[in-house]
């Protein structure tokens, strides 16, 4: 049985990056991910309309990681506080064994191996300290910047769903 327990919240570090807890001051980056055409390109969700609709984002957001549902980071660069994407694990199973994580990137900070970065840390927190044995990611099977770090992280393709979505399953004993 894992543990999912999100208190105190979990900072994350690496080299480059400070993955914290989104506060309401991210509105204006939260804004500009879920309203950017080429972010919400492949993903299935209703973009942003305004400030506000990131605002109330923000708060569901932390109200579940209260309610220890899903944890969700703001991705930051050590040098700066500010928002430059999101990473998240969501959708545990009742036994807290299964999740799905869930990434993005203001564009100018895609190809610069950022996500990676993250990714590599967040997989490590939810096998480690929650102790998942799987994680599952959703993406479209034309979005090859996602398909190609999920296959970094030797993530496999299981199947494709009936909207375009190919399913991928890392194993933390693969
Ligand atoms: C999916 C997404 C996060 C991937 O971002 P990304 O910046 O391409 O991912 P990475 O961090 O793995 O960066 C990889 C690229 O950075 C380059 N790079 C530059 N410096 C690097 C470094 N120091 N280390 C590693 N890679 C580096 C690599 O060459 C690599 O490019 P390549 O795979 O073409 O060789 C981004 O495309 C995105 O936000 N898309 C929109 C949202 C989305 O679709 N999310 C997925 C939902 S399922």
């Amino acid at each position: 049985m894992g543990d999912r327990n999100f208190k105190p919240f979990p900072v994350l570090k690496t080299e480059r990056l400070t993955l914290r807890q989104l506060v309401s001051g991210d509105a204006n980056e939260i804004f500009a991910l879920r309203s950017d055409g080429n972010v919400n390109k492949y993903l299935d969700r209703k973009p942003s309309k305004s400030i506000d609709d990131a605002k109330i984002f923000i708060q569901t957001i932390n109200e579940n990681i209260q309610r220890n549902d899903s944890i969700y980071w703001a991705i930051t660069l050590n040098s700066t506080d500010k928002l430059i994407g999101t990473i998240c694990l969501f959708d545990f199973s009742d036994d807290n064994l299964k999740a799905e994580i869930g990434y993005e990137l203001l564009p100018g900070f895609q190809g610069k191996g950022i996500m990676q970065e993250a990714t590599s840390k967040v997989i490590e927190f939810g096998i480690q300290h929650i102790g998942l044995h799987s994680i599952e990611a959703y993406t479209h099977f034309e979005n090859q910047s996602s398909t190609k770090l999920l296959e970094k992280f030797n993530f496999k393709k299981h199947s494709v769903d009936g909207n375009n979505l190919m399913i991928f399953k890392l194993t933390s004993n693969d």
